[in-house]
């Protein structure tokens, strides 16, 4: 599970399907939860770990924004959309913004924004940042930014808008390749718990 609003947006849903997890893990820096219950092990990763965590098999399944999946190009199995945490991946920029002659572009996503703007035909410098990227016009770093826009509120508290949409995101359930077959069993089991708790869940493999 990605640490974040991904993991407090699923544990009502895994509460709902009888996953309970250890009361105190909230307040706890324990980064495995047991759930006994289900003879099986919680890992507390950092988002973008996630598909790492399940491609080398030391995860079974994982919990993942499509942003994630798209930047890091794992070689995993999509199982189910969902469509918990939509989103979506955006060019933004000042509402003035003047194309430059040489175009810069910050983001937390380089492999996204290369590949967005290779497929736009456009040539621009893409700027790695770890986060607060809506920083980056505001003080003259990049014109642009590529960035994920649920609310708009970070966009519009620093006057920023959109210009144009890249693809809508959602959180999906992944596996990895050999789970998938040798334990496909417990894999479907928990493929069906979600699909249980979130009706609007859609099946991709
Ligand atoms: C994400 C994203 C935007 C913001 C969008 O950042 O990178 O900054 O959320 O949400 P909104 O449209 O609802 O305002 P996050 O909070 O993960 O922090 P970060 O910028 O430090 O990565």
């Amino acid at each position: 599970m990605p640490k974040g609003r991904i993991f407090e947006e699923s544990l009502i849903f895994l509460q709902e399907s009888g996953i309970v997890l250890e009361e105190n893990f909230k307040d706890s820096r324990k980064l495995i939860i047991p759930v006994p219950h289900f003879q099986m092990e919680f890992i507390l990763a950092k988002p973008a770990d996630v598909p790492t965590y399940v491609e080398y098999g030391v995860a079974d399944v994982g919990v993942v924004g499509k942003d994630v999946l798209l930047e890091e190009d794992r070689d995993v199995y999509e199982l189910l959309d969902l469509e918990i945490g939509r989103c979506r991946m955006v060019v933004a920029g000042l509402a003035q913004y003047q194309p430059a002659v040489q175009p810069r572009v910050a983001t937390k996503y380089p492999t996204i924004a290369s590949r967005y703007f290779r497929e736009q035909g456009q040539q621009v410098e893409v700027i790695k940042l770890n986060g607060s990227v809506e920083l980056a016009p505001l003080i003259g770093l990049a014109e642009r930014i590529v960035d994920i826009v649920s609310t708009g509120q970070t966009l519009r508290e620093n006057g920023l808008v959109e210009i144009e949409h890249i693809c809508d995101i959602t959180t999906r359930l992944i596996a990895n390749r050999s789970s998938y077959r040798m334990k496909s069993e417990a894999v479907e089991d928990i493929a069906q718990k979600f699909l249980q708790v979130i009706p609007k869940a859609e099946v991709l493999r």
